[in-house]
């Protein structure tokens, strides 16, 4: 349980899970530019052979996520001697991931780097697909494109110093991708997280589990563009409500909301049965606390949801469930009336509990 091949469009790349130390101090001793989160380098740096020259660190914040840095980073790894036929490294969690696949794809029109994921979202979910997502202006995620990396390591060690938020964030993907891929799914990751409360060391066979469904859909789809939708179950209302809360609600937390709400709609239109979505409900929110039903105007709410990118003119289109353990992607009318029913979910499961 420690390799798994992940495609792309263009090769398939390996990923490793819990390697020994020594090959990645190899790496470290090899290579001409290790860009790395700085948070990480101060919380590792007695755990791994850094050599100080080659470092290049990232201040994680969402306002530096741009094309700006983007091309700064190629700068400084310039600076740092990185030639067309190198190799570099990265270190850090989806903001880091966002801004290397973005820096590396462009360098030279393309350098190879591996990666190693230090969040349990960038671990169990973003690592894979290759996609970059940089903010522009007001615009958040706009501009990006794929380029994976040549080789993934996902060292679960590192989720020891996560903050529980972060931990809870990443839980909201992890969440998501089981309950897209059938009943069995399903089960297994309600009772796997039931167990992970007692037993932390389970979270890297959760982390390989997520990462296989996930990678299942790629297969198929690598390049985003039909079955890989599914992978926004919980996005849409997601992004909304990170939108507006002023991103004051992580992105898993938000995501979890969202699935919660995508099921709501699945009830509203008989495709799931109450008891199923009372199962799936108290389930999603027990990765929720008190502090994440963060308030927020409706109609901003609204105002953000209309600008999602798989809308058309007259409707919205969603993920959501059309059976138990299977999702697709659903029209609903941008209307009073669709309206009304994202303000029900809100009023029963959101407003009364802040
Ligand atoms: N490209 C994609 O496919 C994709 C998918 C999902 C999310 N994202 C993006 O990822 C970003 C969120 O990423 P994230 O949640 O992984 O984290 P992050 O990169 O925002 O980091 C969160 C915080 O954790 C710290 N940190 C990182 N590793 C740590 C560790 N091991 N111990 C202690 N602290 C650590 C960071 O310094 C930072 O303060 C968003 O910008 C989102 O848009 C991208
Ligand atoms: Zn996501």
């Amino acid at each position: 349980m420690n390799r798994i091949d992940i495609f792309s469009d263009k090769e398939t790349y390996e990923l490793h899970i819990n390697i020994n130390k020594i090959y990645i101090n190899e790496l470290l001793k090899e290579t001409k530019a290790v860009v790395i989160d700085e948070n990480v380098y101060e919380l590792y740096k007695m755990t791994y052979n850094f050599n100080i020259s080659t470092l290049i660190f990232i201040d994680a914040k969402e306002y530096k996520k741009t094309p700006e840095f983007a091309l700064k980073l190629c700068e400084q790894l310039m600076l740092k001697g990185v030639k067309r036929k190198d190799k570099i490294i990265a270190l850090g969690g989806g903001i880091t991931q966002d801004l290397v696949t973005f820096s590396t794809s462009i360098l030279y029109r393309g350098i190879k780097w591996i990666w190693l994921p230090t969040t349990l979202l960038a671990q169990a979910d973003s690592c894979i697909g290759g996609k970059s997502s940089l903010n522009y202006k007001s615009w958040k995620n706009i501009i990006g494109n794929f380029y994976p990396p040549s080789q993934i390591i996902i060292q679960s060690d590192f989720l020891k110093t996560l903050k529980e938020d972060d931990i809870r964030s990443g839980i909201g993907e992890i969440i998501k991708v089981h309950l897209l891929s059938g009943k069995k799914s399903i089960e297994y990751i309600i009772s796997k997280l039931e167990n992970y409360k007692h037993n932390k060391d389970i979270m890297s066979e959760i982390i390989f589990n997520s990462l296989k469904l996930k990678n299942k859909i790629l297969e198929i789809d690598p390049l985003d563009q039909g079955l890989r939708l599914k992978m926004n179950y919980g996005h849409s209302f997601g992004h909304a409500l990170e939108a507006s809360t002023n991103f004051a609600i992580s992105h898993g937390i938000a995501v979890t909301v969202g699935i919660d709400m995508a099921n709501y709609l699945a009830l509203k239109l008989n495709k799931l049965s109450s008891s199923e979505f009372n199962l799936l409900h108290n389930f999603i929110i027990s990765n929720l606390k008190e502090k994440d039903y963060i308030s927020f105007e409706f109609d901003d709410f609204i105002t953000a949801l209309k600008r999602d990118k798989k809308n058309d003119n007259q409707n919205y289109n969603l993920i959501i469930p059309i059976s138990f353990g299977e999702v697709e992607i659903t029209s609903l009318p941008i209307d009073d009336k669709s309206e009304k029913l994202f303000q029900n979910y809100f009023q029963e499961y959101y407003n009364d509990r802040t």
